[in-house]
């Protein structure tokens, strides 16, 4: 079971079906860099860092991040000896449609069309997301997804990326983590724009599966063949204990922030507990005739599963204030199992069981929708402390991915309908609020250079993409 070096044959414990598609996933503002060059327009992240810096780590902002606008080819290649067969990016909207309506950038459509065309000529299919928390400023001053018509700006976006790179790429996903932007923009403010206030999350969620649901319609009127879906940050929800009170909250947990996105998605419809809960408290998003027709349309044929870590909850041990704002969090606390597994160099927990019961879930619940395990990864803070000659020695990472694997491996023989695993990332990235605070990559990036440096986790997975399993 000794992990061996490079070249030698590993004995196969953990073998994957064939062609499992092995990779990594990253976004566009997280690597491109290049944010002012080439013809792009400002988004959110542009905005908010010029105006508030110092809510960014080390007021690091995305200007540019890990510079992939000008090393896609080397990193590429990198992706290549790494033993990737895919890959997932993102394309940044306000870069190939400047301020979210009208001309399309054509240095945009050039530099997507060269790393589509670089991936594939490298043997690396590309996976491309169309959004990744990354609104247009423009729109979002129109009031982003809390408009209507937004919705209308976003369907055209997607149309034009089918209708320029459709040919060669056959795996789209309409969103990335489409409960984040919700839950850090308008409930617990870590995104712009810092509302805090349900009834306008509510529609914002609502309006993102509207989105969804029309690219998907555009998608299939292209006929440009392929498949559709989208990418869920599942965070299977888990109760302190087996009394009627702790189900529920965890219940009600699981509602909001796994059902809300994954029920309309593969489903076309909406849990109607979720829908009694809100119009309970008087806020349903508004919604249109059609709407539910078009959700069933919407159908996805792929699910993208993000997974990091579980949620545990528990009974509510204090009532909520009813005369204060509504938040889901009235209904379940959060719950610090004993015993638990922490990741000591990020401080999430550490749950690989979480993977297998996701994919039960689905096979049970969701008519075993075809999906693949889209992000799974560990963050490290000054990652620099584990370097010994010159090469980072991230043997946490390698058990990390090492023991969710085998989770994913006994899910697929357990029947579930899963594909691939893509590892979040391919290397070190800026995040969002916490820029370069937690590094994730199989390859290391100086900031200074920018140069990449692969660490252990790389000449590991490499074996494991080489022998597809270990
Ligand atoms: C995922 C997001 O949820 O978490 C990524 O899809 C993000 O965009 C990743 O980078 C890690 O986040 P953090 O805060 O640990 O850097």
């Amino acid at each position: 079971r000794t992990l061996k070096t490079e070249g030698t044959q590993l004995p196969i414990q953990y073998k994957f079906p064939e062609n499992f598609w092995w990779g990594s996933a990253t976004s566009a503002t997280q690597i491109e860099g290049a944010a002012n060059v080439g013809g792009k327009g400002k988004n959110i992240w542009d905005y908010w860092y010029e105006k508030e810096p110092n809510r960014f780590f080390e007021n690091v902002g995305p200007e540019t991040t890990s510079d992939f606008y000008h090393r896609y080819k080397e990193d590429i290649r990198l992706m290549k000896e790494t033993g990737h067969n895919t890959f997932r990016f993102s394309i940044s909207w306000s870069r190939l449609i400047p301020g979210g309506r009208g001309e399309i950038n054509q240095e945009a459509v050039q530099f997507y069309n060269n790393v589509i065309d670089e991936l594939i000529q490298n043997g690396i299919e590309p996976f491309v997301n169309l959004f990744h928390f990354d609104m247009p400023l423009e729109l979002q001053y129109e009031g982003g997804w809390e408009k209507r018509e937004v919705t209308d700006l976003y369907e055209n976006y997607a149309k034009e990326a089918f209708r320029l790179f459709g040919d060669r790429v056959k795996k789209w996903f309409t969103f990335n983590e489409p409960v984040v932007p919700v839950e850090g923009g308008y409930l617990y403010d870590f995104h712009y724009p810092n509302v805090v206030d349900f009834k306008r999350a509510a529609q914002v969620a609502y309006h993102t599966m509207i989105a969804h649901a029309k690219a998907v319609r555009s998608f299939r009127q292209s006929n440009t063949g392929g498949k559709i879906g989208i990418i869920l940050n599942l965070t299977p929800s888990y109760p302190r204990s087996r009394h009627p009170a702790d189900l529920k909250a965890s219940h009600i947990a699981d509602l909001f922030f796994n059902r809300s996105f994954l029920d309309p998605a593969v489903l076309g419809e909406y849990p109607r507990d979720l829908i009694e809960i809100l119009s309970e408290h008087g806020i349903l998003p508004v919604t249109q005739p059609g709407d539910s027709e078009l959700l069933q349309a919407g159908k996805i044929d792929l699910l993208g599963v993000n997974y990091y870590q579980p949620r545990r909850v528990k009974a509510k041990e204090h009532l909520p204030n009813p005369y204060g704002p509504f938040m889901p969090d009235w209904f379940f606390d959060s719950y610090e199992m004993p015993g638990r597994k922490m990741n000591p160099y990020r401080g999430w927990e550490i749950y690989e069981k979480g993977i297998y019961d996701i994919m039960m879930n689905l096979k049970k619940n969701y008519g075993n929708i075809e999906s693949f395990i889209s992000e799974n990864g560990m963050g490290v803070q000054n990652e620099e402390r584990f370097i010994r000659d010159g090469e980072v020695q991230d043997d946490y990472r390698i058990e990390f991915v090492r023991e969710h694997l085998k989770w994913l491996h006994k899910a697929i023989a357990d029947g579930c309908n899963a594909k691939g695993y893509h590892l979040w990332t391919f290397m070190d990235n800026w995040s969002w609020t916490n820029a370069y605070k937690n590094r994730y990559g199989l390859f290391r990036v100086d900031l200074g250079t920018l140069k990449r440096t692969p660490k252990k986790s790389a000449r590991w997975m490499k074996e494991v993409a080489r022998n597809n399993g270990f």
